[in-house]
């Protein structure tokens, strides 16, 4: 076996070091069972969870293992998300189901990381009810997986290993990405909002950017490898560059990105309405590259209630924000985040959601009742809102939000637009693309066009999406 001690204390030298260990150690297990070694990577929660996946799947793949479908793999690893309950709870069930597979294949190893490792509580449950799991780590260490994996070969006992402190931002791993012709970049890790009912701080860190060049050459080697459209993830891109030794503002880097050679869209999330800048929204005015769509979180629609939430704006700087982007770009879709029954909201404060949603013209929301997480502001407030209440107003603010998304997709139709084509629908055989505003059409077409940019006519409109043609 290879000596750890010599492997290297630079970054990511050290690491190929041990995914090098690791390939060796693999290669005899497949000598010994006769097969190869097959991983599975499941992804909870948000896009800056799935652009991990990619790195953790790469540097699996680079250890020789093959990916596969199935959860029944040689190497399963759960990224996981803590954003609201619900997530947890959908990974125990796994790791139950997890545990019964392992007992009839010893073999068998499970990984946990991602955020919801980062709590202490979780870990005290993993270590008295979920035994048989492998390896753990955070959201600080991703880039050690082969380090970690190595030293649970060395060891009889499960390795935990989670930092509290973000360490440095590793360049230069593997990654296995999920589309050709599109992927996500990284532009800052963290955040310092401290939004009152969110647990990301605390599981993510302090917010740190990226170099411009690290991130220019990674879009560089994505579009010499065909991918055309970016998205550009933070959970505040707004403060991006802020405190870089040469500061850059987010402005600047979306010019930059879009300078690329082969780059033809570009994307970015999540910008905050605090600090949402003239200049950024004159650059996106002005930058074609730039697609079409404004994620813009609102929360709440009743400024009392974006008070306690730390959102630091108000109903009214929210919807001035909204006829600025609907003077300045026009043809920009401007979708949200909506939390139902924060402590104390109340049914004014609801109706004001409401007002909000209508007034701003969403083209689509995403809808969350409220989840008290652990260690957050929020979670000692008073006045928690009834599971009955929330889920009324929930229904109700989905019908709002449907009616007036409906209303905004159906002034589309007729358009001719340029759709990035994803996927074939295997069941109807239509073709599936994204238009810049993000929504999805379908339209009959060659699966020889996955990948490419085509013009489509949007000729019926089903409220979250359309069905088209191609029109040359
Ligand atoms: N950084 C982004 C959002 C990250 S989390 C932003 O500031 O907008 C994605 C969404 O999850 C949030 O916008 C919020 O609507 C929702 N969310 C976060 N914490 C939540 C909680 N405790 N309960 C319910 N929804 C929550
Ligand atoms: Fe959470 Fe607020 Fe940070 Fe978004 S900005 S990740 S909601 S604390
Ligand atoms: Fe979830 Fe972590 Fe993203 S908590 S939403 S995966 S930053």
């Amino acid at each position: 076996m290879t000596d750890k001690n010599h492997a290297p204390l630079t970054e990511p030298e050290r690491q190929y070091f041990f995914m090098n260990a690791m390939r060796g150690i693999v290669l005899e297990k497949e000598r010994r069972l006769g097969r190869k070694l097959t991983m599975h990577v499941t992804t909870f929660g948000c896009q800056m969870n799935a652009k991990d996946s990619e790195k953790l799947s790469g540097i699996l793949q680079y250890i020789g293992y093959e990916e596969t479908d199935s959860e029944d793999a040689d190497f399963v690893l759960f990224n996981t998300c803590t954003v609201r309950e619900n997530a947890n709870m959908r990974l125990y069930g796994r790791l139950g189901y997890l545990g019964s597979c392992k007992k009839k294949k010893p073999d068998m190893q499970i990984a946990l990381c991602g955020c919801m490792m980062q709590e202490a509580h979780v870990l005290e449950k993993l270590k008295k009810s979920y035994r048989f799991v492998d390896i753990v780590f955070g959201t600080h260490n991703i880039y050690q997986l082969a380090e970690l994996m190595y030293e649970r070969e060395q060891s009889n006992k499960p390795v935990v290993c989670v930092l509290h402190k973000a360490g440095p931002i590793v360049e230069d791993l593997p990654a296995l990405q999920k589309y050709s012709f599109k992927d996500g970049i990284n532009i800052m890790y963290g955040c310092n909002n401290f939004c009152s009912y969110c647990i990301v701080p605390y599981v993510r860190g302090r917010e740190r950017s990226r170099e411009p060049k690290d991130i220019i050459s990674e879009a560089t080697r994505l579009a010499k490898n065909g991918v055309k459209e970016v998205m550009l993830l933070g959970q505040n891109v707004n403060s991006y560059g802020k405190t870089l030794a040469q500061p850059v503002s987010f402005a600047e880097l979306l010019r930059m990105v879009s300078q690329v050679p082969g780059i033809k869209r570009i994307r970015f999330m999540t910008p905050h309405p605090k600090d949402l800048s003239e200049e950024l929204i004159a650059e996106i005015a002005a930058n074609k590259k730039v697609c079409r769509h404004l994620h813009l979180p609102l929360q709440s629609g009743s400024s009392r209630i974006l008070e306690k939430m730390n959102r630091h704006y108000t109903k009214e700087q929210y919807l001035q924000l909204v006829a600025q982007i609907r003077e300045k770009i026009p043809d920009a879709a401007i979708t949200t985040d909506i939390i139902v029954g924060f402590p104390g909201e109340s049914e004014e404060d609801f109706l004001e959601t409401l007002s909000v949603v209508e007034q701003a013209g969403f083209l689509s929301a995403y809808t969350f009742l409220y989840s008290k997480r652990t260690g957050t502001v929020a979670a000692s407030l008073p006045e928690q809102v009834s599971q009955e209440v929330a889920n009324e107003r929930f229904h109700r603010l989905l019908k709002t939000v449907g009616d007036v998304a409906a209303k905004q997709a159906e002034k589309n139709l007729g358009n001719v637009e340029e759709v990035l084509v994803e996927e074939e629908n295997p069941e109807n055989g239509l073709l599936t693309g994204r238009l810049s505003n993000s929504m999805l059409v379908h339209f009959p077409g060659d699966r020889s066009l996955i990948g490419e940019l085509v013009p489509v006519r949007l000729e019926e409109c089903k409220g979250f999406y359309y069905f088209g043609k191609i029109f040359f």
